[in-house]
C-alpha cells in the first residue's frame, strides 16, 4: 500500500481529513483538485468554462495515471470515483477512504459556494439525485466507508489513522 485516497461527494470534509490525516500520519498531502489548478494556471470553474467538464475529468484520470509513486495521502474531487478506471487505479496503487456524510450535512457545506461549478449549475433536488447516485460508486471504490455523521474531525481523523495503520500492519506481516 502506497497511497492513501480519500474519496467522497463535494463537502464531505475530505480535504480538510485530509489535512489533518497527513499531520497525525506525517505524511506528505495533496490536493487533487489543487494539483490540476496549479498545472493549468487557472480556477476550476474557469477550466469547466473554457474546456468543459469532459477535460477537466480527462486532467483527474492523467494526474491518477502520471502522479510519483510515493507513501502520500491524496484527496480526490467528488467525480473522481465515479469513473471506473480511475477507483480500479486508486484500489491498485493504495487505500481507499470513503467519507460518508449525509446529504444534509453535505448541502449546509456546499449551497453557497462559487467554487464548484457543479453547485452553481444544479439545484437542491439535482444535488440530492447526483449524491443518490454517486454513492453507490464511492461504495464499491471503496476498501474503507467513513461515516462522518455527528462525529468531529478530529474524530474521523483518528478513526481514518486507525484504520491505516491496522492495514499498514497487516501488510508488512
Ligand atoms: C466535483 C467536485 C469538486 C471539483 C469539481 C467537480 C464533482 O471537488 O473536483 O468542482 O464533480 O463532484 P470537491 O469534491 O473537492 O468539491
Amino acid at each position: 500500500m502506497k497511497k492513501i485516497y480519500l474519496i467522497g461527494f463535494m463537502g464531505s470534509g475530505k480535504s480538510a481529513i485530509g489535512r489533518r490525516l497527513s499531520f497525525l500520519l506525517k505524511i506528505p498531502y495533496y490536493d487533487m483538485d489543487q494539483e490540476i489548478v496549479k498545472k493549468m494556471g487557472m480556477s476550476i470553474p474557469r477550466i469547466f468554462e473554457k474546456y468543459g467538464e469532459a477535460f477537466f475529468r480527462q486532467q483527474e484520470h492523467e494526474y491518477l495515471k502520471t502522479f510519483r509513486d510515493e507513501w502520500c495521502i491524496i484527496s480526490t474531487g467528488g467525480g473522481v470515483a465515479v469513473n471506473p478506471s480511475n477507483s480500479k487505479l486508486m484500489r491498485q496503487t493504495g487505500l481507499v477512504l470513503f467519507l460518508d456524510a449525509t446529504f444534509v450535512d453535505i448541502w449546509k457545506r456546499i449551497s453557497r459556494d462559487v467554487n464548484r461549478p457543479i453547485v452553481q449549475s444544479s439545484s437542491r433536488e439535482e444535488l440530492e439525485t447526483l449524491f443518490t447516485k454517486r454513492r453507490r460508486f464511492y461504495k464499491s471504490a471503496a476498501h474503507i466507508l467513513i461515516r462522518t455523521e455527528g462525529r468531529s474531525l478530529r474524530q474521523i481523523t483518528e478513526y481514518a489513522a486507525f484504520q491505516v495503520n491496522r492495514l499498514k500492519s497487516n501488510d508488512m506481516n
